[in-house]
């Protein structure tokens, strides 16, 4: 349904006042050819009414001729900065960059991060963005997830489908994602709330079963089958199944990159207005299905890259998957039984 530009505007400013811009700071708008036109003209606005000082850089489109989709995350880690000096450094001269064209994942993200600029990004349709627009009870929430998850030693999955994995934690840095960054050199994302790790180098192990209804991202498909991935010192070593597994494990193949195949981070859904039956109602071009990603009480977890940890992994292929039903254990202490979250201090 339409959003009014006036709507979002407001939405904009109460997300940029909790991601603490004041008047006077730089801000740079990173935008490329598929931006959302209307998320750009509010930014804008919004930008100028709350007294910051704007920059917008307008870079062009890349990976279309090897993405395999328009899926944002369907290619990652390769970005138009790439060689791109002025870009970078009117970034890296910002104290706040609002990206709209997804830089996650790129080398450019981590240098930028480093010299204190704090990165927002902001690329789903704008009626997702104002329903799931962030809150300080999110941050509550992601912040005491993220606590617990960063004194962990071991993290163990099971589900009545069949999952059964375990990993050691604690190697790489937690994960939290809230909606709005308020912090220098931070990183958040709008709309999100969840909360994730990368497991040890080489701890993974065991099973995970995607089930019927479970969510394949960047396909942005519920599976209609079961597909059962066999992990084995970190690596996903056998993916079982039908017409799905065939169809996963082909796409995965295309990359040739042995990278692709290893686990990537691992966490569990906190927002509270994300729900696991949007993918079915909306245009599957239209965005990243962040409400997959942060359903409230979901397994997510995923494959590929681990530069946004610090890691040396960057391919381009990057699997999120997105499951129901899971119970996820932090050294044995319940964080979700059956998709429900259960410590109080996440409710
Ligand atoms: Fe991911």
């Amino acid at each position: 349904m339409a959003i009014s530009d006036l709507a979002l505007i407001d939405a904009w400013k109460d997300v940029l006042t909790l991601s603490k811009l004041t008047a006077g700071e730089q801000v740079s708008l990173l935008v490329s050819d598929d931006s959302n036109p209307q998320l750009v003209s509010t930014a804008r606005i919004a930008v100028g009414q709350l007294g910051g000082v704007l920059t917008i850089l307008q870079l062009p489109p890349l990976n279309g001729d090897v993405a395999l989709s328009r899926d944002k995350s369907g290619y990652v880690g390769h970005t138009a900065l790439r060689g791109n000096r002025p870009a970078l450094e009117a970034m890296k001269h910002s104290d706040l960059v609002i990206d709209t064209m997804m830089l996650l994942f790129s080398p450019e993200q981590e240098e930028i991060l480093k010299t204190g600029a704090r990165m927002l990004l902001a690329c789903e349709p704008p009626e997702v963005m104002l329903r799931m627009k962030p809150t300080l009870d999110d941050a509550r929430r992601a912040s005491a997830g993220a606590a617990r998850l960063a004194t962990a030693k071991t993290l163990t999955v099971t589900s009545k489908a069949g999952t059964d994995f375990r990993c050691a934690v604690g190697q790489y840095p937690v994960l939290k994602q809230q909606g709005f960054v308020d912090v220098k050199g931070g990183w958040d994302h709008w709309p999100s709330c969840f909360v994730a790790t990368w497991p040890n180098e080489g701890s993974c192990e065991g099973v995970i079963v995607i089930d019927t209804g479970d969510i394949l991202l960047p396909f942005k498909r519920y599976a209609r089958e079961p597909i059962r991935i066999e992990i084995e010192g970190g690596w996903i070593r056998r993916i079982v199944g039908g017409f799905e597994a065939e169809y996963l494990r082909s796409y995965m193949e295309s990359f040739n990159d042995p990278d692709a195949y290893a686990m990537a981070h691992v966490g569990w859904g906190l927002h509270k207005k994300a729900h696991w039956t949007t993918l079915g109602l909306y245009d599957r071009e239209a965005g990243l299905s962040m409400d997959a990603r942060s359903f409230y009480g979901n397994f997510l977890w995923s494959s590929g890259p681990n530069t946004e940890a610090g890691g040396t992994r960057d391919t381009p292929c990057h699997m999120d998957i997105p499951l129901r039903g899971h119970s996820l254990f932090l050294d044995g202490e319940p964080m979700t039984i059956d998709g429900r979250v259960i410590p109080e201090d996440q409710k």
